[in-house]
């Protein structure tokens, strides 16, 4: 039978994508399954501190492994902004589309468009450490958003290799090569599952 986890997010985009990557190995179970509504604040000044913020806050619910996701975007002609911000780079309640706005803005007239998406992924309560795996992925970011599908800075994300944003490639495509995947293969082949 496969193992269950929980997956520490209340971003249903990153639950579907972690599903889609995990699902054949691992019952991913959301916050939602297990009637936990803890939403800690973030504040680590790096993805992986974060990241254990999140699972350490929804350890106090479950005695199941937990997984939690910190990620971002990093913008080098922004000295690497908005960073572990990126969630609330145009303000506390700010929408993903008010937070590409304001990347626009930013970047309005510059013309290095060089960009990392950034995923750091925690695995808490498997083994007596925290486990931490990451992925990186480089882009640039193009001057007006363009897709539908996925979420955050995706529309304005084109990933190095594709002449598309992560919104219009879909998430078949964004799920093989994102930096969530990237981390998440790290964890896959860690060897976690023979623990
Ligand atoms: P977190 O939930 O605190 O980790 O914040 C993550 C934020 O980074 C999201 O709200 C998005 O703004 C951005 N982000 C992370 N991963 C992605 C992605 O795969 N696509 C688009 N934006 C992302």
């Amino acid at each position: 039978m496969k193992p269950s986890w929980v997956f520490a997010t209340n971003n249903k985009h990153k639950l579907e994508e972690v599903r889609e990557i995990l699902g054949s190995h691992i019952i991913i179970l959301s916050l939602n399954d297990i009637n936990c509504k803890v939403n800690p604040e973030e504040t680590g000044e790096t993805f992986a501190e974060n990241a254990l913020i999140k699972c350490r806050a929804v350890a106090e619910f479950t005695t199941l492994p937990v997984l939690a996701d910190d990620s971002g975007l990093s913008v080098f002609a922004l000295n690497g902004q908005p960073g572990v911000k990126s969630a609330r780079y145009a303000g506390e309640n700010a929408s993903d589309h008010d937070n590409v706005l304001k990347l626009l803005m930013e970047l309005k007239n510059v013309e290095d468009r060089r960009a990392q998406f950034r995923a750091c992924i925690c695995l808490f309560g498997l083994k007596t450490e925290p486990l931490y795996f990451e992925g990186v992925l480089n882009g640039q970011i193009i001057n007006e958003p363009k897709g539908q599908e996925g979420f955050g800075y995706d529309p304005v994300f084109m990933p190095d290799g594709y002449e598309m944003t992560f919104a219009q490639l879909g998430s078949e495509l964004k799920n093989s090569i994102s930096h969530r995947r990237l981390a998440l293969n790290k964890l896959l082949s860690s060897g976690v599952f023979s623990i």
